[in-house]
């Protein structure tokens, strides 16, 4: 029988979950009552979170944790990291504090310019249009003036608009492209509405325009949307230090270790299988600054990798070298972020990262993202090229693997000094806890330790 049904979204929480446990678990009430657990207790709180979206029926956690010791620009922070993944604050912390011994992360804002466009249809001749846009251009401005004045008061607006023969693409194509500064906000619904605007403006001018046809009258409007690709609201962040600085406790020398780190890096750059999980490597830390501080990590994360193609082929955003006995590692990357405005105002955990990051500007805000992503990468490349990632990933896996096997506290404690000096796989960890089971608990520590 089919499970379709209509009117979903109007009937109550208590209804739909009721619904989904009748039609979709085999034991409705061990359903509900999880789905109930993941309820906040305080109900003005709960009803907050259900109201962010349709049909919400819980919570869904992720943990948020924090990495210390950051220096950006010479200033510390600790940096708020909401994240699955186990290994991925630890990487980032302990990055962190080898560069805070080293200067700090440095950051510089690039540019920061939005784009946005009107697609549209147009079967006249170009030069017409041209003439016709110069004359509707200034009309554009003005008719989104109640749109643009508070951002303009706060420096903001639009930054200019253009037309783009796009007719090389697709017969009859044309954009209107403009750019935008939108200061503290993401600002996807300031440049939404502002297109909008311009697409109305943009028909009711050519009804109007008494050198088109009345085929060239009916110009199609056919969407205007904000560009997720933003490869001029740019940031970059560095580290340096001469290379027998880089020494460390793992066994390999400075020169070898900045060597390969260098090489791990060009293969990345030439390599598109290895820059995709090179770039995945940034994105653990660029995403979970950017959930943890309630920005858009779905645009961040197809304007990040839009720009690592942006000449053709997909590469590393990451690039270092050693050059007269120093060792330089940085990213450039495109980051449309907000810290005013969307989930900023609603969400309390939102607010608290963002109180913790010393309530940053946007622009600020852009430059411990990218700092989050180079240390990520950092730490991952240092693994992968000296011990192999598997030792620092499978330690911070442990906790998981004990959990998943419901391993007591005992258990957990006597798993992890025996795993101190043992390679961690699922299996090793099943066999160590069901060997401890078979054995007395007591005397555990003997045949193991
Ligand atoms: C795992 O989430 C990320 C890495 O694969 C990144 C990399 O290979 O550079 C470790």
């Amino acid at each position: 029988m089919s499970k379709a049904i209509a009117g979903f979204s109007k009937m109550s929480k208590e209804q739909k979950i009721d619904w989904i446990a009748k039609e979709y678990f085999a034991d409705p009430s061990a359903a509900t009552a999880l789905i109930r657990k993941y309820w906040n207790n305080d109900a003005e709180l709960q009803k907050l979170h259900d109201e962010f979206i349709e049909n919400t029926i819980t919570n869904f956690y992720l943990p948020l944790g924090v990495a210390p010791n950051f220096v950006i620009n010479g200033r510390e922070y600790i940096i708020p990291m909401a994240v699955e993944e186990s290994s991925v604050v630890a990487a980032a912390a302990k990055a962190a504090k080898f560069w805070a011994k080293r200067g700090g992360f440095r950051a510089t804002v690039i540019d920061t310019q939005k784009i946005g466009q009107v697609h549209f249809i147009f079967t006249g001749g170009t030069e017409k249009l041209k003439a016709f846009f110069e004359i509707v251009k200034p009309k554009l401005i003005e008719g989104t003036a109640n749109l643009t004045k508070n951002m303009q008061k706060r420096g903001g607006g639009i930054l200019d608009i253009e037309l783009r023969d796009k007719t090389g693409l697709l017969p009859n194509y044309y954009q209107l492209y403009a750019t935008f500064e939108t200061i503290d906000s993401m600002g996807a619904n300031f440049i939404n509405s502002c297109l909008e605007q311009f697409a109305k403006i943009l028909k009711d001018e050519a009804q109007v325009y008494q050198n088109f046809t009345p085929e060239e009258k009916q110009l199609q409007v056919v969407m205007s949307i904000l560009s997720n690709y933003v490869p001029n609201c740019l940031v970059r962040a560095e580290v340096s230090c001469p290379v027998e600085d880089l020494c460390e406790d793992n066994g390999i020398n400075p020169k070898e270790f900045a060597e390969k780190f260098v090489t791990a890096v060009k293969i990345a750059e030439a390599e598109p299988f290895r820059a995709v999980t090179h770039n995945k490597g940034i994105m653990n830390g660029i995403d979970a600054v950017v959930v943890a501080t309630g920005n858009d990590f779905r645009a961040v994360e197809a304007g990040v990798h839009a720009y690592a193609a942006k000449d053709g082929r997909y590469t590393s955003l990451s690039h270092a070298k050693i050059e007269n006995g120093t060792f330089s590692f940085w990213i450039e990357i495109p980051l449309a972020l907000g810290t005013v405005g969307g989930l900023t105002m609603l969400h309390p955990l939102v607010k608290l990262s963002l109180e913790m990051l010393g309530k940053p500007s946007a622009r600020e805000l852009m430059k411990i993202v990218a700092v989050a992503g180079l240390a990520q990468n950092f730490a991952a490349l240092r693994s992968l090229t000296t011990t192999g990632i598997q030792q620092g990933h499978m330690k911070m896996h442990l906790m998981n693997i004990l959990n998943q096997l419901g391993a007591t506290e005992n258990e957990k404690q006597l798993a992890a000094r025996y795993f101190e000096s043992n390679t961690v796989t699922h299996s090793a960890v099943e066999e160590f806890v069901a060997d401890l089971r078979k054995t007395n608990a007591a005397h555990v520590e003997e045949d193991f330790f």
